[in-house]
């Protein structure tokens, strides 16, 4: 289902700072005002489809693809051709039932076969600081286990879009240190791979996986400070900035657009203002937007 044809209006900025503006309304109003072709990255974590409805309105599993795919045809419309667009979507159970919605999958189904996206790459984002939960199946009844694990699916316009691992490099590993000081004898694994001298060489970090370990405990950053100093409550659902950096880093240069339809707390215009990339984020809720200028603090 395309997008209904809204009229584009102009957009007025609700904050706006050295790179990029946030802007109030209802993204699917907001994407007709973006011109074509203009956007590098989108990068955004909607809201998800649980069970449980979250304060901020999450739809509901089985309406969430029909919800979504409007949004899926403007993404697709504004991206650069060799743009991205990096999804994070939370699991959910069935209700009353101890097996999962398989959403994300189908959703990503429809992103490729019916919106004309490419699959690049899919990421795992694992938050080992995730509680316990459903109650009922985890910590009652035994049957399941900790769910720690969110899909992120990494699209593409084209089947190259612009990405470069050497700039989201690794630290070594104490052992791979080792071996780059004492040198590596060529010879054959196990599995029956040769591993070369080129081995050894210094690469300057490790290529990353595409799990990325980033557990969710920011306990006293300067957003929350500014929240709690101004008696705000901070957004329940926010990105770690350093999964944001992580894309920012992999899939644009300097300069690029950044764009999050779903922005919350503005995470990503956070990261992006910071890695000086222009960007644009869009928010449904205005409290949300006026504690999202806690993200700036330190910066005015
Ligand atoms: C999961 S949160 C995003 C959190 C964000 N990644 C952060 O780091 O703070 C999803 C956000 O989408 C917003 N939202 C929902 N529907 C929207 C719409 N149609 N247009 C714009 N924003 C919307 C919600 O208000 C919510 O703040």
């Amino acid at each position: 289902m395309k997008s209904k044809q809204l009229t584009p209006q102009k957009l007025i900025p609700y904050f706006s700072y050295q790179y990029g503006d946030i802007y109030l309304g209802d993204s699917q109003q907001l994407l007709q005002s973006v011109e074509s072709s203009s956007v590098n990255l989108i990068l955004t974590s909607p809201p998800f489809a649980l069970t449980r409805k979250k304060e901020y309105g999450n739809e509901s599993a089985s309406k969430y693809i029909e919800w979504f795919l409007p949004f899926a045809y403007e993404f697709q419309r504004i991206l650069t051709a060799d743009g991205s667009l990096v999804l994070e979507l939370g699991g959910a159970y069935l209700p009353g039932l101890p097996v999962r919605s398989i959403y994300q999958y189908e959703l990503l189904v429809k992103l490729c076969n019916d919106v004309g996206l490419y699959l690049a790459q899919e990421f795992y984002h694992y938050n080992s600081a995730r509680l316990p939960a459903p109650a009922e199946w985890v910590n009652i009844r035994r049957i399941r286990v900790k769910d720690a694990v969110n899909v992120v699916w990494w699209l593409s316009k084209t089947p190259y879009p612009k990405a470069d691992n050497r700039k989201v490099l690794k630290p070594y590993s104490d052992s791979m240190q080792l071996l780059l000081q004492k040198g590596y004898k060529p010879k054959k694994r196990p599995s029956g791979h040769k591993i070369s001298t080129h081995f050894s060489k210094n690469n300057n970090g490790a290529i990353p996986p595409n799990l990325l370990e980033i557990a969710n405990t920011e306990s006293n950053s300067a957003y929350l400070r500014c929240c709690k100093a101004k008696n705000i409550k901070p957004h329940p659902a926010r990105f770690p900035e350093s999964f944001v950096e992580f894309f920012v880093n992999f899939l644009t240069d300097e300069g690029d657009m950044v764009l999050d339809p779903f922005a919350g707390s503005n995470t990503t215009g956070k990261v992006a203002e910071k890695l000086k990339r222009r960007w644009m984020s869009f928010e449904i809720n205005e409290v949300y937007i006026k504690s999202s200028q806690c993200r700036f603090a330190d910066a005015r």
